[in-house]
Order: C-alpha cells, then sequence, then structure tokens
C-alpha cells in the first residue's frame, strides 16, 4: 500500500513537470501569478474548450507577449515579460506543458497533442503581434466560452 501511494504522489508530481519546469518560476506553481507582475492563468483556462482560445494559448507560449494586459481586474503593464519557447521546444513538449496546465486548471477538455500545436506555429509571430492576437480574442470572445470555475 505505502509503494503504491508513493507511486501515485510521484505520478502526480511528474505529471505536470512540463508546467513546473517551465512556466512555475513565473505564474507559480499554482498557475496563480504574482499581482502585478505575472498574471495568473485560471481565467485562460476558460478559454481552453474552443480552438480560439487554444490557438491563442499556444501562441503565446511559441511567441511570447508583451503588454500591458488586464487579468482579472488586475494591469501587467509588459514591463516583466512573456518569453517565447517556440525556438527552445519541440511541438511535442509544448503540447506536454499545456496538457499539464489543462490539469492544473482542473479543466478536462481533450488532450494538446503534437500536430495540433504544429499547426498553431503558423504564421510567425512577435510578442506585440500576440497582444494584437489577445484583442481579438477577447473581442470575439469577451467572455470564457467554457466558464469560470
Ligand atoms: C519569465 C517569466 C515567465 C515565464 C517563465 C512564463 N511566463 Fe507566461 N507570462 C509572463 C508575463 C510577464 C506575462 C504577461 C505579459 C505582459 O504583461 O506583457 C505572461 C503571460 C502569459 C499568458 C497570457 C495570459 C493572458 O491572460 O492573456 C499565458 C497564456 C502564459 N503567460 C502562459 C505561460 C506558460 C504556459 C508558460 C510556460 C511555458 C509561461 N507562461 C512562462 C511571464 C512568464
Amino acid at each position: 500500500m505505502r509503494f503504491l501511494a508513493s507511486v501515485v504522489v510521484l505520478g502526480l508530481a511528474w505529471s505536470q513537470a512540463f508546467y513546473h519546469g517551465y512556466c512555475g518560476s513565473c505564474h507559480l506553481p499554482n498557475a496563480r501569478g504574482v499581482p502585478g507582475l505575472y498574471p495568473p492563468l485560471q481565467s485562460l483556462g476558460g478559454y481552453l474548450c474552443r480552438v480560439e482560445g487554444r490557438r491563442y494559448a499556444t501562441r503565446v507560449v511559441l511567441y511570447g507577449l508583451v503588454g500591458p494586459i488586464e487579468v482579472e481586474g488586475m494591469i501587467y503593464r509588459g514591463t516583466r515579460y512573456m518569453p517565447s519557447f517556440g525556438a527552445l521546444l519541440d511541438d511535442e513538449t509544448v503540447a506536454l506543458i499545456l496538457n499539464d496546465l489543462l490539469r492544473l486548471l482542473h479543466r478536462p477538455y481533450p488532450a494538446f497533442t503534437a500536430t495540433e500545436v504544429k499547426r498553431y506555429r503558423s504564421p510567425r509571430a512577435t510578442p506585440n503581434d500576440m497582444f494584437r492576437e489577445r484583442g481579438i480574442l477577447l473581442n470575439t470572445l469577451p467572455r470564457p466560452p467554457c466558464g469560470q470555475l
């Protein structure tokens, strides 16, 4: 029993290892962020059931983002930037990170695959482009289409 329990605990830790390794230092291991510095990712979870939201989240990881943005009533001025991971990570790893995020945010939506990530790589973008894409997303879907938790 004890052996089984440790396997389960290890499994849980491992299951979010990609998020923790690449994102947790800024957005924190629980994805709640640091007010005014690193935005929380909870509200983004409400977009991950829809292709528009999945595309945006993936492309922010690939191409970065520079604000100012408003998240949950707080302004993030873009003095801290969201790094781009697209040159560093392959599609499979980006999918693993995003799947960790789905689990962390308790969003039981279809898993990201390398094929899906690859599709969103095009067209290439800069952090400023991603700022514009964020505006378009929020214009199209002003409220999280999959609800708030
Ligand atoms: C070096 C710190 C840092 C790291 C590492 C980092 N981020 Fe960010 N992230 C930011 C900052 C800062 C912003 C807000 C950008 C701004 O204010 O211009 C942001 C914004 C975002 C957004 C946009 C949120 C929204 O509401 O539009 C998403 C999505 C995101 N990050 C996901 C991730 C994921 C997933 C990872 C891991 C692959 C990650 N970030 C790693 C600093 C970081």
